[in-house]
């Protein structure tokens, strides 16, 4: 067993640094009180020496788990250099040039890139190159479209298009937008009302995720995706796929729109790459110095360098088939599970290793979270009350197995 839960967390050590926190700090997103201390493969320890087994990959950010040999060894390659957070769209590195290569082999044809330090801010640029592109044709400020449940981020700009949940948006400013139902069922008759909308408007963008990610995990049905590809080129507009949760290999493919046959015009990912990326077919290059910039993109040049080698390790130990094969065997789990109606899992839905499951009620979902994280298992909430399994992409046909018995022990005691 990985899991070691010495004393109930938070323990004493963990409860006097979320004290000067709650003091000095806003109150952020915080779901459980674990105050992390560090990590071996896909397992994460606290400050009073609790083991956790983590399906949370810390919100998707760290695929190869923890201090994976090929991480620790970029990490070394840093511990002298004291020049590792540099202005990175201001001086050039050896770190960003890696990286642009390295992605290159793994975005769509002639993609070119922009490397900034969010989620957010990924998506924050991949709209400003889409209105940069837009405004040359029509200079009045256009609407963008997104979809219901959408999540792209919590700058102003992204938070626009975000439509997850109200307290995200409550009080603030937004730019124009238009929306679209995201359609999770391949008959859904609403798949048709983009075109209609785009008859009758001019819009900036279409942006949306092709699984949604806080809005509930959430998988996009094939037609719907495709139709926005379709209107998309009929109207003139460009697709924004948003990839910062789904990407990097979390569904068994580099980028969820891979099993839905179809290419962004930009895209944005984050998250698992380490560093914030807005990527976009040449044409959407603004072309002149300037027009995008951040002191700090590309995040440290130990980022750059760690994302690019998360990017070998993905290739050279296979984890795409394994988060395929991963995957199927927690959905299978997760799938006998609910066939007791006591658990209340109402649902399941999955590709890879980006796993949702569906709960009778928000009180419920809530009342597992802590009660998995008491026992030592890492889970994570969705929308309104479902819940996420993103498990490290390294993760093992024994831990996946450990977890389920956890979730079996956790479930039964409703
Ligand atoms: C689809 C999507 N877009 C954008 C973001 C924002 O990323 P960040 O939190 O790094 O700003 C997230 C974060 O969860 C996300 O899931």
């Amino acid at each position: 067993m990985k899991v070691k839960i010495n004393s109930i967390p938070p323990g004493p050590r963990a409860r006097g640094i979320i004290e000067v926190m709650n003091r000095n700090c806003y109150n952020s997103t915080f779901t459980y009180p674990l105050v992390i201390s560090g990590g071996q493969g896909c397992v994460i320890t606290d400050v009073d020496g609790n083991s956790f087994l983590d399906f949370s990959s810390n919100i998707g950010t760290c695929p190869l788990g923890y201090s994976h040999p090929a991480i620790l060894e970029v990490l070394s390659e840093y511990s002298h250099n004291g020049a590792h957070k540099i202005a990175g769209q201001d001086y050039y590195c050896k770190e960003h040039a890696d990286l642009s290569e390295k992605v290159r082999t793994i975005l769509p044809a002639g993609f070119k890139t922009f490397f900034v330090n969010s989620g957010a801010e990924a998506v924050e640029n991949a709209i400003k190159l889409a209105y940069r592109k837009m405004s040359t044709e029509t200079p009045s400020l256009l609407p963008g479209l997104s979809c219901t449940n959408a999540f792209h981020g919590r700058t102003l700009g992204a938070l626009s298009f975000t439509l997850s949940k109200p307290i995200q948006k409550a009080g603030y400013p937004e730019l124009p937008a238009l929306r679209i139902k995201f359609c999770t069922d391949e008959n859904d008759s609403e798949i048709e009302s983009l075109q209609k909308i785009l008859e009758s408007n001019k819009v900036a963008f279409i942006i949306s995720e092709v699984v949604q990610g806080e809005g509930g995990y959430n998988f996009a049905s094939k037609r719907f995706v495709q139709n926005l590809r379709r209107c998309a080129d009929k109207f003139g507009v460009p697709l924004i796929l948003d990839e910062v949760q789904s990407g990097m290999g979390r569904t068994g493919k580099w980028w969820a729109f891979e099993h839905y046959d179809v290419i962004p015009d930009i895209m944005s990912a984050a998250k698992a790459l380490q560093v914030g990326m807005s990527a976009y077919d040449a044409k959407f290059d603004p072309g002149e110095q300037g027009a995008l910039s951040s002191t700090w993109g590309g995040g440290s040049r130990i980022d750059m360098a760690v994302g690019t080698a998360t990017i070998d390790v993905i290739n050279r130990d296979g984890l795409l088939k394994n988060a395929l094969a991963m995957g199927e065997r927690l959905q299978k789990g997760i799938g006998d599970l609910s066939k007791d109606d006591k658990t209340g899992i109402t649902g399941v839905r999955g590709k890879g290793l980006m796993i949702g499951l569906e709960l009778d009620s928000k009180s419920r979902r809530d009342q597992l979270l802590t009660r998995a994280f008491k026992n030592g298992l890492l889970l994570l909430p969705a929308g309104q009350k479902a819940m996420r399994l993103i498990p490290p992409l390294v993760i093992t046909a024994e831990e996946i197995d450990e977890g389920l018995e956890l979730m079996q022990d956790i479930f039964a005691q409703t």
